[in-house]
């Protein structure tokens, strides 16, 4: 058995900090939607935040909340 065979993938518990399909950063949609009024939804349209793999889903998510 070769040594490869025992490495188990370890989980990032690193949280992404942006949409890297549409390359949005989750600062500028937390800017928009918290300082600005506008809605995460329209901004997913407008952008492609979110809406191919989606994938970034929950720490866009977490960071809206976290921003409040
Ligand atoms: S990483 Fe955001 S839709 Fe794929």
């Amino acid at each position: 058995m070769s040594s490869a065979a025992l490495v188990e993938p370890v989980p990032c518990g690193r949280a992404m900090t942006r949409c890297e399909c549409s390359g949005v950063p989750f600062d500028e949609i937390a800017r928009r939607v918290c300082d600005e009024g506008q809605s995460l939804e329209k901004l997913q349209a407008e952008t492609g935040c979110g809406r191919l793999c989606t994938a970034c889903l929950p720490d866009l998510h977490d960071h809206l909340s976290a921003r409040g």
